[in-house]
């Protein structure tokens, strides 16, 4: 259940060009989130940009109580985030949302993330067990490749592609994804990135039979269900029908969501 607290800063580290990862101190969140949760952050001191930024979970901290965010400078609201120092203070709403399906009996696994959206499948991946994990990562270029360590240590095969290929496989990591899926039979596949990777991503789920689930990336207003901005189609039947991301997902069954044309 969210509830509202306030968190401070552990450190606000650069990855790459305006993208940073931001630990925050806070027990309250640690104890009761879940993978695949965001949390909305007021990105003012004051009562300009008075909407919440919502930002996905990237890694908790049981033990020590805190919790990483990654997030991307894209305007004022974020531009204040990147600006945040140690022992400064945040208040957040959270955790929010629902969470990926971590069922035991999927025994091989594979994460496909886009660009920033590799962030919640960090935390995704760290805590999957007793399974085989390929994890494919796609970005723009070699200077916004971000984590490779980090994932490195919890998969059993990282593939790493670039679009203009400075670096790992050239070409969208969804084209190498499709040719290792020729190859491998996974019991799930979880995705997250840009809308156009995770259609294309649910087409091929659907080709090649694979439970799959991805966490949208949609633009949100209030972030609890009060407004219409992070609507989202889904099949309800043979009908569907608008759910909302920021309280019926952000993770969805791929088979569910109707993708614009
Ligand atoms: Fe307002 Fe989801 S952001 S309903």
């Amino acid at each position: 259940m969210a509830r509202k607290f306030t968190g401070y800063v552990i450190d606000n580290e650069i990855l790459a060009k305006d993208i940073f990862r931001l630990k925050i101190e806070s027990d309250s969140l640690t104890q009761i989130a879940n993978v695949g949760q965001f949390v909305n952050i007021k990105c003012s001191n004051g009562l300009e940009h008075l909407l919440r930024r919502p930002i996905s979970l990237m890694d908790v901290d049981k033990e020590n109580g805190t919790f990483d965010l990654g997030f991307q400078v894209k305007g004022e609201g974020t531009k204040f985030l990147s600006e945040k120092k140690k022992g400064d203070s945040l208040d957040i709403i959270g955790p929010s949302g629902n969470y990926f399906d971590l069922n035991s009996d999927y025994k091989k696994v594979a994460i496909i993330g886009g660009g920033i959206g590799v962030f919640p499948l960090y935390y995704l991946l760290k805590n999957l067990k007793s399974c085989k994990k390929d994890v494919f990562l796609g970005f723009r270029q070699k200077q916004y490749v971000i984590m490779e360590d980090e994932f490195k240590m919890f998969s059993d095969d990282l593939y790493i592609g670039t679009d203009d290929g400075s670096y790992g496989y050239k070409g969208f990591i969804i084209n190498y994804f499709k040719m290792m899926l020729e190859k491998n039979r996974y019991d799930i596949i979880y995705a997250c990135g840009p809308t156009l990777m995770l259609k294309g991503i649910s087409n091929l789920a659907k080709d090649f039979n694979i439970n799959c689930q991805i966490s949208l990336e949609q633009r949100m207003g209030c972030g609890i269900g009060a407004c219409l901005v992070c609507a989202c189609k889904i099949k309800m039947g043979k009908q569907w029908e608008y759910k909302h991301v920021c309280k019926d997902g952000p993770v969805f069954w791929s088979d569910e969501v109707i993708f614009d044309e």
